[in-house]
């Protein structure tokens, strides 16, 4: 088919025409929104770097859950803002650390909304590293025994999911296997698989104030130059029981989504993480870029890359426009 036989223009010609032959949609019900919940009460701190991003204290942060599921999001993710930090990071598996809290207030106010737990400990710890340190290194098993303690103690709070990101060898197994000994075999996890070290965190450890205070999460995210390995660490915690696996950050990695999604028959999603979402809304706030065709077309792309669920701090922004498309 040669032109003049074949003029794909024809199809382009009128909006109707185009939505009859899209081959990607994007829908609120990919989208999950990441809440971070501090201590405190009435508290809505402004994060700002990441420009209409809070930190929320636990009653906040259940107004903010029950927005996003009055817009139709199917989900929110965790994160907590402890209290005290200590070396290892032990108000993560606290009955009553804040998102426990929160997850039980959400839970109660909104319980059809799914609500999922960040699984690490680079919040909690006073150093920044994702588990517990021996000889300034991060202690793979030792940090899998702490782990299996917080994903429980999420599971009683009532996530429906937890989402452990700390990219240890062998997590998923371990919180599988911790699950399902205190009987939680209906929680499913939700695995960081293949995890960057990447510069587009930033923003994000300044809202939780996790930048390791010594050397960097090298030894033990991903390096960015790897593909394959990501298809490795994505069949490996399928192996290990996971429900769905990950690939983050999303813009610079659309080339994993793809061979994650094109390798393993699991659901996958995708972190459209801060960095990503504070360059927009900063050329945004410029005039640089029109933000509502920027966001859409951002979250579109992973969904042409092979990506089933977007987490995203833009999902409020983007439920708002699908709903008055
Ligand atoms: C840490 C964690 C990170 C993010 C979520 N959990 C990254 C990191 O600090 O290494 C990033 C989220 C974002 O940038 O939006 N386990
Ligand atoms: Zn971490």
């Amino acid at each position: 088919m040669n032109f003049p036989d074949y003029r794909p223009r024809r199809l382009r010609r009128t909006e109707s025409l185009r939505r009859l032959v899209r081959e990607t949609r994007l829908s609120v019900d990919d989208l999950v929104y990441p809440l971070f919940v501090m201590p405190g009460n009435g508290v809505e701190r402004p994060i700002s770097s990441m420009p209409g991003q809070f930190n929320y204290s636990v009653d906040k942060a259940v107004d903010a859950a029950a927005r996003a599921h009055d817009l139709g999001i199917p989900a929110v993710l965790l994160f907590g803002i402890p209290e005290r930090k200590d070396a290892v990071g032990s108000e993560a598996w606290h009955a009553q650390g804040v998102v426990q809290k929160a997850a039980r207030a959400i839970k109660k106010r909104c319980p059809d909304l799914t609500v999922i737990a960040d699984a690490c400990f680079c919040e909690y710890t006073d150093h920044g590293h994702c588990g517990v340190l021996t000889e300034g290194e991060l202690d793979n098993d030792a940090s899998l025994d702490n782990l299996a303690r917080a994903v429980v103690s999420y599971a009683n709070a009532g996530c429906d999911v937890v989402a452990p990101s700390g990219m240890l060898d062998g997590f998923v197994g371990a919180c599988r296997e911790a699950l399902d000994e205190d009987g939680h075999t209906k929680v499913a996890i939700m695995a960081y698989s293949a995890k960057y070290a990447s510069a587009y965190y930033g923003p994000f450890r300044e809202a939780v104030e996790s930048t390791p205070k010594s050397g960097d999460r090298r030894g033990y995210q991903m390096d960015p130059a790897n593909v394959a390995e990501a298809v490795r660490e994505a069949s490996i915690d399928a192996g290990e029981g996971a429900d769905i696996v990950m690939v983050k950050p999303g813009l610079a990695y659309l080339d994993v989504v793809r061979a994650v999604s094109d390798e393993i028959n699991l659901p996958i999603a995708v972190y459209n993480v801060s960095g990503e979402y504070s360059m927009i809304e900063a050329a945004a706030a410029q005039g640089w870029i029109d933000k509502e065709r920027v966001v859409m077309e951002t979250l579109l792309g992973f969904r042409r890359a092979g990506a089933d669920i977007i987490i995203t701090y833009h999902a409020p922004y983007a439920a708002t426009l699908l709903a008055r498309k």
